[in-house]
């Protein structure tokens, strides 16, 4: 099954119901988007029940859909920390498996990074459970010194925050050895390290600044952005959403957004993202709108 480049999270599902769910996952397949992300400790748990049930509700959705799920967070009743030990993640995606009432997952993810992670317990797992309980392998929130410390195992995923509004991953490329403060606070080389390696970028909370601050189609927050993404939506005859969708998609291949609508309309205005393309002038201005310097 080929992969869709707009992947739909299921993050933001603890209002909806198991029947509002299906709907919007019917949706998306509808629009061509077949790769779902969650993970076990979205809304404590429920988010991966409710999938759990749509799933033996309507078994056939389960051949049209690519699902990923995350584990390696502890929420220990409120006192979190991460576990990326072998023991710990092995019991997480069990417990995943069962709340999603499926054998076997197709991408298994480590959620955030333990500064305990050791990579024989991580090959450990990766060679026990790869082609059984889950088909492919990645990371979340992964710098490129823990990426090549895990060198070894095959890591096809890093999820990253990437937006208009959060731009650290790509800043210190374009801003190197300048003064800018955009330049020195950013990821170390991370980006182009992925890139050299193949290793798909999935970005998450596109359409956020801060950490779930908000969103950036705040006008009063963002007025420049938000005129360019007017004039360009005019222009094109999308949507918002999908004009920042395509900024993010057009950089590099190896790239992958992650939406988080629970909106049947706002799902329907981004999967258009992949029917329009922007100019690297555009691409540009938009950059610089979303309040980063251009040396
Ligand atoms: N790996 C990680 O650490 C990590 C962290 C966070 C998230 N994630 C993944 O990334 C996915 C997406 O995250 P996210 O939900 O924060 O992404 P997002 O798509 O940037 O944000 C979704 C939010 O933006 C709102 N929105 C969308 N279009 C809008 C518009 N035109 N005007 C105003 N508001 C609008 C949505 O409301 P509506 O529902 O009304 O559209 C929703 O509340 C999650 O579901 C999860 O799978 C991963």
């Amino acid at each position: 099954m080929i992969e869709s480049k707009i992947i739909l999270g299921l993050m933001r599902v603890q209002n909806k119901t198991c029947s509002e769910i299906e709907k919007l996952i019917t949706e998306a397949l509808n629009l061509g988007i077949n790769f779902f992300d969650i993970s076990d400790i979205y809304c404590n748990g429920e988010a991966e029940k409710k999938l759990g049930e749509v799933l033996k509700n309507n078994p056939t959705l389960r051949k049209r859909m690519i699902i990923q799920t995350k584990g390696g967070i502890n929420l220990n009743n409120g006192n979190t920390y991460y576990d990326n030990s072998y023991q710990y993640l092995n019991k997480a995606l069990n417990n995943s498996l069962n709340r999603l009432n499926l054998d076997y997952i197709d991408y298994y993810l480590i959620h955030r990074p333990d500064i305990f992670i050791d990579k024989e317990e991580i090959l450990k797992f990766y060679n026990e459970n790869i082609n059984s309980k889950f088909l492919n392998f990645g990371v979340s929130n992964f710098s490129k010194e823990i990426l090549k410390y895990l060198k070894d195992i095959d890591i096809k995923v890093n999820q990253l925050q990437f937006g208009l509004g959060h731009q650290n991953l790509i800043n210190r490329e374009i801003n190197l050895n300048t003064n800018n403060k955009e330049g020195l606070e950013s990821d170390d080389g991370l980006f182009f390290y992925m890139k050299r390696n193949n290793i798909s970028l999935q970005c998450w909370s596109p359409f956020q600044y801060g950490m779930f601050e908000g969103s950036i189609f705040n006008k009063e927050k963002f007025p420049e952005l938000n005129d360019l993404l007017d004039k360009l939506s005019l222009k094109y005859g999308v949507s918002v959403n999908a004009i920042a969708i395509r900024y993010l998609l057009m950089i590099s291949d190896n790239i992958k957004v992650i939406i988080g609508t629970t909106n049947i309309d706002h799902l329907k205005d981004s999967s258009k993202a992949l029917s329009i393309s922007l100019t690297k002038e555009e691409w540009y201005s938009l950059y610089k709108a979303s309040k980063n310097p251009l040396p």
